[in-house]
């Protein structure tokens, strides 16, 4: 018999992620070094103010995190946290790992990324019963630990695919809470999210429309969320203001829908990169380019969505149909490694190897490397190359938003042209001044591409401005604050 009682230094506000502010790895001497969480989503958190006196409840993501995990106790030393309050989970491996690399990033980031190849994948069975019920238990760890952290009446917002089960669990535990969750992915077409088993589409939908609140970084995202309520719930009904989604009622409540189009955060990635660590690399770059030399740039982590293949593939045809780049030109290729447990996404970096490698063999010279390529993750060096860019090559798939499309015209030095997708969720906010793109069409990429080389210092710069303006619209601190406000 449990009670969901808060704990006396209970919270007013509370943020539930997987992935938190602070991860964990061994030093030489054996012990426990803390470090920065990466991904677009703890960027985005990261500057909810401390002093809001909110508590932040992550998981421990492997074995460090775990031990760090036990060793804190209820919650982690501050010291370690740049001063968040956190809760790190120590939730069983098996259950974490199947909850986390079987469901949330082999489903429900496939469903709404639509990367599955539909003639063989994907396959529910007895595997992936099993793996629904952890993710299960893992939910409900996350909102056993909620509602012992929350405050009478407190704000709680949960975060991403992750965690999609705890608003309407933590609902059952703790009727007194105001519930957001916020969705960092696209939302998938209802045709297509009705790959699902059916009652798993439908506890999504429901764990979700268990909150208050249900956000999205675009409106795309928002309707399609509200679309696919309407087809999978019996009984939903979407409420539309001039053809608009506003909310969502369900079995007799309702849940508001939102959209909140997180930003850079400008204050701090100028300061930051403008630090010694940064115009080291920055030279460093310099020097590996060569002089007079032009450079496209892409910065992601080594993610199926975030096209990197077809992205090398356009910068091949580019050299192929205007020669005349050869020797002028340097594609700088960060990809950094990603969910490595999964065994497509090791092989989509050796492809992506495979590819810069044969690009380089074919076109390169004594004194010109075609393909700068990067796996070893790097952030000042990350930001090094935003200042450099001639041109930003982001060309996802599906993207929720995509923040370097954001960062880099903040970071710029001299103007850089944004050759972006139309699939992601920053295409909302940057149209008008990017280059825009299908993703999959990499004959038009190369031609973006080119067009982006020859642009017009003057233009670009214009363009740079007025991007880095539509991408600071909405910081991330008032980000948080809005949807504080809004719930
Ligand atoms: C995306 C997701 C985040 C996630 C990040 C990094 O931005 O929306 O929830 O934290 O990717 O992925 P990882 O699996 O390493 O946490």
């Amino acid at each position: 018999h449990t009670h969901h009682a808060p704990e006396p230094d209970a919270a007013p506000i509370v943020v539930a992620s997987n992935r938190g502010p602070v991860s964990y790895r061994r030093g030489e001497d054996g012990s426990l070094l803390a470090g920065r969480g990466g991904g677009g989503l703890v960027s985005g958190l990261s500057a909810i103010g401390q002093d809001a006196g909110a508590v932040w409840v992550c998981a421990a993501l492997g074995d460090t995190d775990r031990e760090a995990a036990r060793l804190g106790g209820r919650r982690l030393p501050e010291a370690d946290t740049g001063g968040h309050r956190v809760r790190m989970l120590d939730i069983d491996p098996a259950t974490f790992a199947a909850a986390y690399n079987g469901v949330a990033n082999s489903v429900l980031w496939f469903v709404h990324h639509m990367l599955w190849q539909t003639p063989l994948e994907p396959v529910f069975d007895g595997a992936f019963r099993a793996q629904w019920e952890a993710y299960e238990a893992y939910n409900t760890a996350f909102a056993d630990a909620i509602a012992e952290e929350a405050a009478e009446g407190a704000s709680v917002l949960v975060q991403d695919y992750h965690l999609v089960l705890v608003p309407g669990l933590l609902r059952a535990r703790r009727p007194d809470l105001r519930i957001g969750h916020f969705s960092h992915t696209p939302w998938a077409p209802p045709d297509y999210y009705r790959l699902l088993p059916d009652d798993v589409a439908g506890q999504v939908l429901r764990g979700i429309l268990g909150g208050d609140r249900a956000g999205f970084l675009t409106r795309r995202w928002a309707e399609a969320f509200a679309a696919s309520c309407e087809v999978v719930l019996p009984g939903a009904e979407v409420t539309r203001e001039d053809g608009v989604a506003t909310s969502v009622t369900f079995e007799g409540r309702t849940t508001r829908l939102g959209v909140h189009g997180l930003g850079a955060d400008a204050e701090f990635l100028r300061e930051r990169a403008h630090r010694p660590d940064v115009e080291e690399r920055l030279a460093a770059l310099r020097r590996q380019i060569g002089p007079g030399r032009r450079t496209i740039v892409r910065v992601d982590r080594t993610e199926l969505s975030k096209n990197i293949v077809r992205g090398l593939l356009a910068y091949r045809r580019l050299l192929e149909d205007h020669p005349h780049w050869q020797g002028e030109v340097v594609h700088i290729a960060f990809a950094y490694p990603s969910r490595q447990d999964l065994a497509v996404y090791r092989s989509y970096m050796a492809e992506v190897g495979r590819v810069a490698h044969e690009i380089n063999t074919t076109f390169g010279t004594a004194d010109w490397t075609p393909v700068a390529l990067q796996m070893e993750d790097d952030f000042p060096r990350s930001l090094a190359a935003y200042r450099l860019a001639d041109v930003a090559l982001v060309n996802p798939i599906r993207d929720g938003m995509n923040l370097v499309a954001k960062e880099v015209p903040v970071v710029s030095d001299h103007g850089c042209a944004l050759v972006l997708s139309r699939e992601a969720g920053a295409a909302a906010e940057l149209g008008e001044d990017a280059l825009m793109v299908n993703p999959f069409d990499v004959a038009d990429t190369a031609r973006a591409l080119n067009a982006a080389l020859l642009m017009d210092p003057a233009e670009r710069l214009e363009r740079t401005k007025r991007l880095a303006a539509a991408a600071t619209a909405l910081p991330p601190a008032r980000w948080f604050v809005d949807q504080l406000r809004a719930l």
